[in-house]
């Protein structure tokens, strides 16, 4: 398998530092598949630091095992942060380990590793004396400064678990991720700030906590006993005493050294919710020794880290992008990682390509959703600045159209650099399909090439594994040490979501195509999760949220294409029957149950839906029917819905199952709002 793309106007493929040639690659790629462990040990000694190092690679497995249970390293014994930090005191004491802007051009420090190792040894202190010890569950809700990484790192070091809430999220939200996970601590700041704005990070933390509260009225010895605010832009807050302190308090006088808790592979290192198919978030769970040493791995292989390079990965530490590749892939690489606080449109779009030429990024990783917002601002914000440090662009999140993939590379480019498209997940932990820059051939649209210790494969819906070139279900055949081990608290959900589907197989839940030379092409989602700007959220948590306004009785959510967002959401809804609501459904009087909504309708239920799940999740269209296209048996059939929701609805398959073809002639016709 050699795939050759004749594309040398726009492609170089050169060599990397780590895979010199393609058939380097396949060679690695091959053994990584032959002798995983063997692989995967020797990886992890290259670059991960250990205080015991481990001689076991993989136990357990998908298949054979009744529970879906496996490890990796099991009787390794190390702290992830003593290879992000520690290690490098030696070598790389003065160099910047993270660089950071915030809200306002210009405004920038930066940390050293000896700093960074510093603050965060301060800040571990600081947590161990308010009492969070290991195994404690702590929940970071912060903007984008470095202090958020510092208590991410600070948590790990002392052995706890973080759960980094996303600072768009909503009371509602946050307060289902601390009782999910049972934290008892929270970190936060006063206020966030994003393109000039006030983000009420204290207000909505007070909020939640009181939500936490009235959950758990009358239980003992539960809730949330400390929040450790950080003062970002001092505005006005409300405070707790007792349960609130300020994080310049929490650190006062103490040390700035600290003895990591050494813990053993399978160890937590932090909890993240990501959106499924139903109505609650899932906690994806990382460890330790097999998430520091996959992030690490994919980081320096994905982008050719160099020494000097300036890393810059624009997203947010809510997401686990922010996770693998501004806090702990770049650190477990001794590299200078970039933390940005504001948005690419503020104060004008030409604020990614200023920063490009005032820190001399060398690498640029950002998403799709971003680059076509740029695009459509016009060229002349990219060409005014200098770009000639850039190396390698990379993108991530979502399937990247030919259009947008184009002016990333002439325009953002100057058809110099390689644009590495790559292919993961909340719980794959780091990068599987991905270019290696620069030695893999590239073409617009396609992640390309498994990473070694990736082996896809892809399924008919039938089960059936198919071979060379064809489309399917995308799985992936053999454990890798980034991979999540659990989903919090409840193991059985993660069974039958990733190992239900295919057996022996974990399912992505992913639709792919294998081209005639191998490469892979992402189709999207072929479950109910929507990727809006890069967000993914499921069409269960809209419809929950939808139903509880009293004029809905039913909903039905599903994405459509969208030219900047990759999907936009449209919601389908069925009005409760007027003694409901109190006023009439169909005020046409044509009784079709295709009126009734109104504009005051669709913002009040955008209002609900930004309290009950976040700023993010806002509904782009609706239309009123008289009903759900339901099966005999009421399954509803989203393909319906979407097919129209796509301006397809010539198209929509057999419908005889349904129990009433007649709603489907109304759903077609219905007339689209927003
Ligand atoms: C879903 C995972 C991975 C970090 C950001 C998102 C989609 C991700 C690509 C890509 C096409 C992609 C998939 C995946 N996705 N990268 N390069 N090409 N689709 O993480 O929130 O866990 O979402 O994002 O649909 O399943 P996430």
């Amino acid at each position: 398998m050699s795939p050759h793309y004749s594309v040398p106007d726009r492609v170089s493929a050169g060599s990397s530092n780590i895979c010199p040639t393609m058939a380097d690659y396949h060679r690695v790629h091959a053994e990584s598949m032959a002798h995983p462990d063997a692989f995967w040990l020797g990886i992890t000694k290259e670059l991960v630091e250990w205080e015991t190092p481990p001689t076991i690679g993989l136990e357990g497995g998908y298949a054979g095992i009744a529970d879906e249970q496996f490890t990796w390293y099991e009787d390794g014994r190390l702290n992830a942060t003593i290879s992000c930090l520690d290690r490098h005191l030696a070598t790389r004491a003065d160099k910047t380990a993270i660089l950071w802007e915030g809200d306002e051009p210009g405004d920038v420090r930066r940390i050293s590793y000896s700093q960074l190792h510093a603050d965060v040894c301060r800040f571990s202190n600081a947590l161990e004396n308010l009492g969070v010890g290991s195994g404690d569950r702590v929940i970071i809700y912060m903007g984008m400064v470095p202090e958020a990484a510092i208590a991410m790192l600070a948590c790990a070091r002392i052995g706890a678990i973080h759960s980094v809430v996303f600072g768009g999220f909503s009371a509602d939200s946050l307060a289902n991720r601390v009782l999910d996970s049972g934290s008892r601590c929270i970190i936060t700041m006063d206020e966030g700030l994003r393109a000039g704005k006030a983000i009420p990070l204290k207000a909505t933390t007070d909020e939640a906590v009181a939500m936490v509260e009235d959950e758990l009225a009358g239980q003992s010895g539960a809730g949330v006993e400390t929040v450790v605010v950080l003062k970002r832009t001092g505005g006005q807050i409300d405070w707790v005493e007792g349960r609130d302190i300020w994080w310049s308090d929490a650190c006062e006088g103490q040390l700035d050294s600290h003895q990591a808790h050494i813990v053993s592979a399978e160890h937590p290192l932090f909890i993240l919710y990501t959106s499924g198919s139903t109505g609650t978030p899932k906690g994806q769970v990382h460890s330790h020794g097999g998430y520091i040493t996959y992030t690490a791995f994919t980081h320096r292989t994905v982008f050719d880290l160099r020494e000097d390079d300036v890393f810059a990965c624009v997203a947010d530490v809510g997401w686990i992008t922010g996770h693998s590749y501004i806090v702990y892939g770049p650190l477990a690489n001794g590299a200078t990682t970039f933390m940005f606080e504001s948005t690419p449109l503020y104060p004008d779009a030409g604020r990614y390509w200023d920063m490009v030429e005032r820190h001399k990024f060398t690498i640029f990783y950002t998403a799709p959703t971003a680059i076509r917002a740029l695009a459509a601002q016009g060229d002349e914000f990219v060409a005014k600045y200098d770009r000639s440090s850039l190396r390698v662009l990379g993108t991530v999140g979502e399937p990247i159209n030919p259009e947008a993939w184009e002016w990333y590379w002439h325009t953002v480019g100057e058809g110099r650099c390689t644009i590495v498209d790559t292919w993961w997940q909340t719980e794959t932990g780091g990068i599987c399909i991905s270019p290696i820059a620069p030695a893999t051939p590239v073409v617009g649209g396609s992640a390309t090439l498994p990473l070694p210790g990736i082996q896809p494969r892809l399924f008919s819906a039938e089960g059936e594994m198919l071979e060379g070139e064809a489309e399917g279900l995308l799985c992936i055949e053999h454990p890798w040490p980034g991979q999540t081990r659990t989903i919090w608290d409840d193991h059985p959900r993660y069974v039958e979501t990733y190992f239900s589907t295919i057996d022996g197989y974990y399912f992505t839940g992913d639709g792919c195509r294998r081209d005639e030379n191998g490469y892979y092409w992402i189709t999207g989602r072929v479950d109910d999760v929507i990727n809006v700007s890069g967000h993914r959220m499921g069409t269960a948590e809209f419809e929950a949220v939808l139903v509880e306004h009293e004029a809905i009785a039913e909903a039905g959510v599903v994405g459509f294409p969208h030219d900047i967002k990759g999907q936009g959401v449209h919601a389908f809804l069925i009005l409760a029957a007027p003694s409901k609501t109190g006023t009439a459904g169909d005020e046409d009087g044509q009784g079709d149950g295709t009126s009734g909504y109104s504009d005051e309708l669709g913002q009040a239920l955008n209002q609900l839906c930004r309290r009950r799940i976040g700023a993010h999740a806002r509904i782009d269209r609706f239309c009123v029917i008289p009903g759900l296209p339901k099966t005999r048996s009421g399954k509803v059939m989203r393909r319906i819905l979407r097919k129209v929701a796509e301006g397809d609805p010539g198209n929509l398959g057999d419908i005889s199952t349904l129990a009433e073809p007649a709603v489907v002639e109304a759903i077609v016709n219905a007339e689209v709002h927003g």
